[in-house]
């Protein structure tokens, strides 16, 4: 498996605690940890394998600071390249824009040419609506630390697993 950059903001605590998990279940040696909140095209493209940190926030979109990278991202060219995404979100808080944020950001990067790895099974979740759904499917790993924090340990080392496999 080639190198990974994962990229989340450094001052989020529950997002932050996942990229943790992360890297204790796929191995520090195999990542780069970049800080989402100053991400540039350069960091961005010089991955082949990238996972990305994204919570919902606003009632259904992407934090500000990924939110700012949005124009630079959309000139970038992502042929080539496979991305996972997890993100953090409340089902019982906002259960019509689950994990919305996931499915954002997923359309986003394929629209430029990536592929999106580490889909994972709804079920388990009860929500009402999600951008991140496909099928039965989220289009990345749906993380609810407000409702679910038990499930996120082996969630997390399910999903690393699969990306140990899906990766380039
Ligand atoms: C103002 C606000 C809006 C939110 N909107 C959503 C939402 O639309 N969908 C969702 O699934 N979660 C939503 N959440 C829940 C957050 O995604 C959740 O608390 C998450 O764990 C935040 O992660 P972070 O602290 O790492 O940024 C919202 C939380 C807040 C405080």
């Amino acid at each position: 498996m080639k190198k990974v950059g994962l990229f989340y903001s450094i001052n989020t605590k529950k997002t932050t605690q996942a990229a943790k998990r992360i890297v204790e279940s796929l191995g520090s040696d195999t990542l780069e940890e970049l800080n989402a909140e100053e991400v540039n095209e350069k960091q961005f493209t010089a991955f082949d394998n990238l996972i990305l940190g994204v919570p919902t926030w606003f009632d259904g979109e992407l934090p500000n600071y990924w939110d700012e990278f949005v124009p630079a991202l959309e000139d970038l060219d992502l042929k080539g390249k496979k991305i996972a995404i997890y993100g953090a979100g409340d089902q019982v808080g906002y259960p019509e824009n689950f994990v919305d944020a996931i499915g954002i950001m997923a359309q986003l990067v394929e629209k430029q040419g990536a592929t999106i790895v580490g889909f994972t099974s709804t079920e388990g979740y009860t929500f009402e609506h999600s951008q991140a759904q496909r099928g039965k499917q989220f289009c990345g790993l749906a993380l609810d630390f407000e409702n679910q924090s038990s499930k996120n340990k082996e969630r997390i080392a399910q999903w690393c697993d699969q990306l140990k496999k899906e990766f380039n």
